[in-house]
């Protein structure tokens, strides 16, 4: 297994352009499995999380064809299984995504369960009870979803929490659906919402985008010639280098991004004392050599601060001037770095739901390890402001959901390599 090494001490500065949202290209992919035209999706992110996506459509014998600008090409014609394996669905929870489309088009589909999870029990119980009520006929056995429907209808679905990729299974479940599907409570993520202008781009008939409430008209069949659909660059990649540039006191400029999807992110970073400037793809971070101030979060739904952010501020928490307390809400078991950083230095505790982080004057470097991937990235981000050499292991998780973060962050200045295993 890969590692990284971290020299601490560099002050970020400098250019950086952000790739596609991983959180939007894995059910952009499942969503092409509606498309009876082939299509290419553009942006796409060089991510282990997508490897694995081609990987599962090609195994139900859907083309793929990636060029090296990352355009993906998708062609189902050729589909000839409705399979999603175990062995694929464990690495890769998003795996759960292509349930919605294959029973919508296709009738049938046969998923695993996903299981257990580093960060908290995750089930898929709302996006089963969804199908449902929309006329499937779900059953588990051996560890496997196997759902059946002549063909779904339109109906009205409350969601009992707010989920992100519920929302998006059951939304793009009834765009094929007889008839009109209401989503209420629907989650508002910007990802949720590019899924949803790429399934207007197939035809599909979806209002209400971007608030809780999506009303879908279903349609026979969904397809676009020659359609060439780019993804929402990432917002999570983006606010975890503002953070790591912040914690350094530096200053950078990402572009590439939509500073319109990181408002809770970018209010928080000015409470930490960064200057902040937008355009309308770009935002710069001007730190101006200070320290930043410690700032409390609480994580919820969007638009409010997003779960995928919460380790990269308990990272700038460690040694930020201050108090600040962070509150998670949206899973039960994300505090995973905490015990990690408590080994460099950082004072931290923990209490139910909460971390109450002191900021101390320095991090020391340790050999580190993570098991999920945005805790693995908030190590990356310790290390960058710790004395000496910080080793993260188990980067596997990194590889996952960062576009090459190693030559984006030496890119900014920071010592940092990939040492092979
Ligand atoms: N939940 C249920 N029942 C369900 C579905 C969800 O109880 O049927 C609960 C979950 O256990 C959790 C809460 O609802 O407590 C919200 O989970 P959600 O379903 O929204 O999470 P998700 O769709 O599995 C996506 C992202 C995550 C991100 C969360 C929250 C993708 C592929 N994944 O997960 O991204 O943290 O939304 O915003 O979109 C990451 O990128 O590192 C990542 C984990």
């Amino acid at each position: 297994m890969d590692k990284l090494i971290i020299t601490g001490g560099k002050q970020l500065s400098g250019e950086l352009r952000i790739s596609g949202a991983k959180n939007s290209a894995l059910p952009i992919l499942a969503g092409a499995l509606l498309s009876e035209t082939p299509i290419i999706v553009g942006n796409i992110p060089h991510l282990h999380d997508i490897t694995t996506t081609m990987e599962l459509l090609g195994r139900m014998g859907v083309q793929l064809v990636i060029d090296e600008k990352m355009n993906i090409e998708i062609d189902t014609s050729t589909i000839n299984n409705f399979e999603a394996p175990y062995e694929l669905v464990r690495t890769m929870r998003a795996s759960i995504l292509v349930l919605g489309p294959l029973l919508a088009r296709f009738g049938s589909a046969h998923v695993s369960l996903p299981g257990g999870c580093a960060i908290g029990t995750r089930p898929v119980d709302i996006h089963l009870d969804g199908l449902t009520k929309m006329g499937a006929e779900i059953k588990v056995e051996g560890g496997y979803i196997l759902a059946q429907a002549k063909r779904l209808k339109g109906t009205h679905l409350v969601m009992e929490k707010i989920t992100v990729t519920g929302t998006e299974n059951l939304l793009m479940a009834a765009t094929l659906a007889e008839g009109k599907t209401v989503i209420e409570n629907a989650a508002k993520e910007p990802e949720v919402s590019d899924l949803a202008n790429f399934l207007n781009k197939m035809g599909a008939k979806i209002s209400g985008i971007g608030t809780d409430i999506l009303e879908i008209e279903g349609v026979d069949q969904l397809g676009a010639k020659d359609l060439h659909y780019d993804i929402l660059p990432d917002r999570i990649e983006t606010g975890t280098y503002l953070v790591a540039a912040a914690m350094t006191g530096g200053n950078i400029r990402v572009k590439n991004t939509r500073p319109n999807t990181l408002d809770a992110v970018l209010e928080k970073l000015k409470e930490a004392g960064a200057e902040i400037f937008t355009g309308d793809d770009w935002i710069k971070l001007d730190m101006k050599g200070k320290k930043p101030q410690a700032v409390s979060v609480r994580t919820a739904p969007y638009p409010a601060f997003p779960t995928d952010m919460q380790a990269q501020f308990t990272a700038m928490n460690t040694i930020a001037e201050g108090v600040a307390v962070i509150t998670e809400t949206v899973f039960e078991n994300r505090f995973m770095h905490v015990q990690e950083m408590q080994r460099m230095g950082a004072d931290i505790q923990l209490e139910s739901h909460n971390a109450i982080c002191k900021g101390v004057d320095k991090l020391a470097g340790a050999p580190v390890m993570a098991t999920d991937l945005r805790a693995s990235a908030s190590l990356v981000l310790a290390g960058l402001v710790a004395e000496g050499d910080t080793m993260v292991d188990r980067i596997y998780h990194i590889d996952r959901g960062y576009d090459h973060i190693e030559e984006k962050l030496a890119q900014l200045g920071a010592k940092i390599r990939r040492v092979p295993n």
